[in-house]
């Protein structure tokens, strides 16, 4: 292992009620960094922060603090702190009291040796002086250092948090752990407290391990993001890395703003977009469809006869330094940042350098259940419901008969009964209702991805299948919608050797 590695999560798991909040999680933090977890609410980082600080057990995998492994050991036996979005400061002590609190119930070992030479561990309490000198130099480092006798309910929020991490980091701690901390304050307080933190992270030279749902806020103070969805890493990297290269159109989307497309490859390092071949600098098999992102501010507006792909600008705001553009290339919109004025309506030409094409593998193009089955009653069983399916597609020219068998062009007869298939939608047969009765199943918009000129959407059944679903209409996170489909359009593939069903 290598010597600076303080803190290693290996294959870690937790389960609640049977569904995974932290799945298949591997992560190593060197000393000294600034690690974020960065993900939308519920993704599992809170969790995560948890099972770090023994305040929950991993369901499976190791811990290890310093290469040992600390799964065993209690919250208060690690030497790490932890710092919460609620500040639970004592509302009857003052600030020094506050930041005191742990270290005068504090025992401390050190050894001693008795008469007959042996050596012995005693405990001792902190002397007043030792506890004056920790806490005047946890209030220097969060800057408060004038505030020792101040009522904790007579400061702002800002002052309450930056007590908060005063006595968490009083305690010397290797590691310290921050759950949004940040997230109670607005955003004028929020954004000098990044700084802050970032400064007290430089003058105290330990591990930070930071969660926000906040991309700015990550961007701004990691070393190292670790984006989370579902409660998988999605990826891990510095901020520029998951800036400039995401993996998926996911960490594209969530970070920062993106331009993304559906693309095909046309040719080596040659890529379809926006009805335009554009040269690009990464290599995918020909013919693959994937997903194409461009950052905003990587596009450049020329003058309508410019070679590029040409677009009409329909929108402006002035953000402060530079203009934000929305233009159009046929159905699809174009998000652009510049600093140069143009006016609207105009007809422009715009281009993009080869290397600032990032393209990526298309996560999903269809909807495909593996663990489907058929009935007794012909129909595919799959996402807990039954669907009305095309059975004879298995075998080319079969029917069933009245009994419902399948009776194949040169007459042999087969039981369906149990049989094991894979089950394929086309995402351009599934479609959304708000109108719960309409569909065939319900569930609940649990993503939802830009892509130019419709929504990619993930509805989540109670179940917790996933159908994934273009729609050209905006719907809103969390909504619960139905998903119709269009049973006789799903394809139906054999798991098993149907022989074996033959009657
Ligand atoms: N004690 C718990 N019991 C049951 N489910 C939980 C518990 N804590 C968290 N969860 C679930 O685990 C998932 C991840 O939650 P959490 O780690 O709090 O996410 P985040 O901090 O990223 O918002 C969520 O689906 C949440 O409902
Ligand atoms: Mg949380």
């Amino acid at each position: 292992m290598e010597k600076d590695i303080i803190l290693e999560l290996k294959n870690v798991n937790k389960v609640f009620d049977e569904s995974y909040a932290v799945k298949d999680f591997n992560l190593y933090v060197r000393k000294g960094e600034f690690v974020t977890f960065l993900g939308p609410s519920g993704c599992g980082k809170t969790t995560t922060l948890r099972m770090i600080a023994g305040l929950e057990m991993p369901t499976s995998g190791e811990i290890l603090l310093n290469g040992k492994d600390i799964s065993q050991l209690p919250p208060y036996k690690r030497p790490l702190n932890t710092v919460f979005q609620r500040y639970a400061l004592f509302s009857h002590l003052d600030v020094y009291d506050n930041i005191a609190f742990g270290l005068k119930l504090k025992k401390i070992p050190y050894k001693v040796t008795d008469k007959n030479g042996k050596v012995k561990i005693k405990y001792r309490k902190y002397t007043r002086q030792e506890i004056d000198e920790k806490v005047n130099k946890a209030l220097k480092i969060v800057d408060l250092e004038s505030f020792e006798c101040r009522d904790v309910t007579t400061l702002s929020g800002g002052q309450q948090q930056r007590v908060a991490i005063a006595r968490a980091i009083v305690n010397e701690p290797e590691i310290l752990l921050l759950d949004e901390p940040l997230g109670a304050l607005d955003l004028k307080m929020r954004k000098e407290m990044q700084l802050e933190l970032k400064e007290m992270h430089r003058k105290l030279g330990i591990t930070f391990i930071y969660v926000t749902h906040d991309q700015e806020e990550a961007l701004t103070m990691s070393d190292v993001i670790v984006v989370m969805k579902d409660g998988q890493i999605q990826q891990i990297g510095t901020p520029m890395d998951i800036y400039n290269e995401p993996k998926n159109a996911f960490v594209a989307d969530f970070i920062g703003e993106s331009n993304i497309y559906v693309g095909t490859m046309i040719d080596k390092m040659k890529v379809r977009f926006l009805g335009k071949l554009w040269d690009c600098v990464d290599d995918f098999p020909i013919n693959e469809k994937v997903d194409v992102v461009v950052r905003p501010e990587d596009i450049v507006i020329h003058d309508e006869n410019y070679p590029g792909v040409k677009a009409k600008i329909v929108n402006k705001i002035f953000k402060g330094i530079h203009y934000q553009y929305t233009a159009m290339v046929g159905n699809n919109e174009v998000l652009i940042q510049s600093v140069v004025d143009h006016p609207i309506d105009i007809f422009v030409s715009l281009t993009i350098e080869p290397d600032l094409i990032q393209i990526m593998h298309r996560e999903y193009t269809s909807n495909i259940y593996q663990d489907a089955y058929i009935n007794k009653n012909n129909k595919v069983v799959f996402a807990g419901t039954n669907w009305d399916c095309d059975v004879t597609q298995l075998v080319a020219g079969s029917h069933l008969d009245d009994e419902g068998y399948l009776i194949t062009p040169n007459g042999k007869k087969y039981d369906l009964n149990d049989i094991d298939v894979i089950a394929e939608i086309d995402m351009k047969d599934i479609e959304i209702s708000d109108n719960l009765e309409e569909g065939n199943i319900t569930g609940q918009i649990v993503q939802m991805v830009w892509i130019g000129d419709h929504y990619q959407l993930i509805v989540r059944t109670e179940d917790e299948d996933d159908f994934v679903v273009d729609t050209e209409w905006t719907w809103n996170e969390f909504d619960t919608v139905s998903v119709k489909i269009d049973s006789s359009k799903i394809k139906l593939t054999l798991k098993a050797d149907l022989s074996k069903y033959e009657v």
